[in-house]
Order: structure tokens, then C-alpha cells, then sequence
């Protein structure tokens, strides 16, 4: 079984993702924290709770609240796309659990120090909490298996010509982590924009069960739906986990534009005119579409 964190920003993705995560048997969730991204930490917090409330597993799985904001650049969040809430289209109770004490950076140190086995970071929100962890306590990067993001781009970005949410978000946080020497697997729009949910797959969940229902009402709220259907784009890094022959990756190095008009573009060295044969980054290109909705069912089906 796999031992992972997940750090965001529910976040309709995240939420979906997280669902995902907290429900899959051979997936062993051993910490969530959050981070101010898609709307302020306090929201991301709160809705992380929820979602394990909804699933009876708040006592089990310990929150642990995150950066208010990124290190240099100033916040704007992305609640046009999810809502006030992080998570429009469902009213889940407040929740009644608290997170840890421990700030995110800490509960983040502990955790991956504390543990036997290595452990894979799966940050699906802006890198703050995960920049501050490298920079404070490096020691922490020997005991991380690999990272598994949601971020990036190689072509356009959803923010900006050049740049994708969560590193536009946090630039100088996604550097300190691209550099750090640890494996990456950035799963970014290349991908996360051709695995779709379609129409289909969404009314097939609404129709499966309590949690169907709840991922339904939560998903068709998302802003950036079409009529071709949704980018769940942090449930992507969870079916990497899961299925990495059903995603193309290429290795490069990639490097965070962290000033000027492309800030928060994700720079791979294609050509390896900057660091030839050197990679820091699996990049993925390409996602059987079809198999990622076949997927997603089959997690509803068992939550
Ligand atoms: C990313 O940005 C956020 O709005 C989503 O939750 C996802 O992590 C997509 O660009
Ligand atoms: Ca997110």
C-alpha cells in the first residue's frame, strides 16, 4: 500500500480527488493539509473536513492547516470557478472536527520523519506549504519517495497564456520544489485537459450512490465545465498513482518562471539547451481518456 499526503486546496477537483484517495484500498492516506489556492486557507480547511466527515474518516486522518498566502506574490484565489465556498453545489454540514495544531509545514515534517517507509507528496493546490517544508527542513527530502502534482503546462496555461493555476499561484514555492532533487511527476493540463468526465460518466455516478450523488452536485457546479464535459484535474495525480501505463510521461527538467509576463509558466528544457541530459521532472503528454472515466465509476461504485 502506498503512504501519501495530499496537499490543497478543495476545491471541487481536490475534493473529488480526495474522495478518491481516502476511499481506495491499496492508497494509504496518512495526512491531508491545505493551502490558501482555489479560496482562502481557512475555506480549504474547512472543506477538507467536510469531505472526510462525509466519508467517516476525520478521526482517522489528521488536517493540518496551511499557508494563508504564497511567499512572494500576492493571493488571488479562483473561486469564480468553485464557488464562495471552495465547493459549490452541495451543503455539507460544518464540520465538527478541528485540524491538528500543528501548522501544515510542521505536521508535514513530522509525518514524512516519523514514517517507516518513504512517502509520496501529492500536492493538488499551490506549492507553498511544500516550498516552506523544503526550505526549513531539508532533511525531509531523503524520506520522500516522489511528488505527484497537479500543476503546470507545456503548451497554454488556464491562468494565463503561460501559466497553469497552482504554479501562477505560487512560483517561487513551485521552484524551490522542482529543485529540490526529488522525483516529480507533473501531471499538468497536456493531460489533465484531454481526461474530460464526460455527461455520461457524470450522471452514471449521480445515480450510483450517496457519494455519486454528492461528487455530481459538486462537479456540475464546476465553472470551467463545457458540453463536452469537466477536467477533474487533481483526481488525474490519484489515477497516476493507480495507473501509470494509462499516462504518457516524458523526463525534462523543468524550471518556474518566477518573474515577468510568464510568471508561473512551467519551462521544460525540450531541447536540453540548459541542462543536457539532465531531468528533474517526468512530464506527462498524453491520458486514455476512456479509461480514466471506465475509472473513475469503479471508485464511485465502492465509496
Ligand atoms: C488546478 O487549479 C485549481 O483551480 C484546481 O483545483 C486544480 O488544482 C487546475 O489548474
Ligand atoms: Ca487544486
Amino acid at each position: 500500500m502506498e503512504k501519501i499526503i495530499i496537499d490543497c486546496d478543495p476545491g471541487i477537483d481536490d475534493a473529488a480527488a480526495l474522495s478518491v484517495a481516502i476511499n481506495h484500498p491499496e492508497l494509504d492516506v496518512q495526512l491531508v493539509t491545505t493551502v490558501a489556492g482555489n479560496v482562502t486557507v481557512d475555506k480549504t480547511t474547512q472543506n477538507a473536513l467536510k469531505i472526510l466527515e462525509f466519508f467517516d474518516k476525520a478521526d482517522q486522518i489528521p488536517v493540518a492547516a496551511g499557508a494563508e498566502q504564497p511567499l512572494v506574490k500576492p493571493f488571488e484565489d479562483a473561486a469564480r470557478i468553485h464557488g464562495e465556498s471552495g465547493m459549490r453545489g452541495y451543503e455539507f454540514p460544518q464540520p465538527v472536527t478541528k485540524p491538528v495544531q500543528q501548522t501544515a509545514v510542521e505536521a508535514l515534517h513530522t509525518a514524512i520523519m516519523q514514517s517507516l517507509e518513504p512517502i509520496t507528496l501529492v500536492p493538488t493546490g499551490s506549492y507553498t506549504n511544500i516550498g516552506l517544508l523544503l526550505a526549513q527542513y531539508p532533511d525531509v527530502k531523503a524520506k520522500i519517495n516522489r511528488i505527484v502534482t497537479m500543476g503546470g503546462s507545456l503548451g497554454m496555461g488556464n491562468m494565463t497564456s503561460a501559466a497553469e493555476f497552482n504554479v501562477f499561484t505560487d512560483p517561487d514555492a513551485a521552484q524551490i520544489m522542482y529543485q529540490a532533487g526529488i522525483p516529480i511527476v507533473m501531471i499538468g493540463l497536456d493531460v489533465t485537459m484531454k481526461a474530460l468526465l464526460t455527461p455520461e460518466t457524470l450522471t452514471t455516478i449521480a445515480n450510483l450512490n450517496r457519494s455519486g450523488q454528492m461528487l455530481h452536485d459538486i462537479i456540475i457546479s464546476d465553472g470551467d465545465r463545457n458540453d463536452a464535459g469537466v477536467a477533474m484535474h487533481d483526481v488525474n495525480t490519484i489515477f497516476y498513482l493507480r495507473h501509470p501505463e494509462a499516462v504518457t510521461t516524458t523526463p525534462y527538467w523543468v524550471d518556474i518562471q518566477t518573474t515577468g509576463p510568464a510568471i508561473g509558466e512551467t519551462v521544460a528544457d525540450i531541447r536540453g539547451a540548459y541542462h543536457a541530459g539532465q531531468t528533474n521532472a517526468l512530464v506527462g503528454t498524453d491520458i486514455d481518456a476512456a479509461a480514466f472515466n471506465r475509472w473513475f465509476i469503479a471508485q464511485v461504485e465502492r465509496m
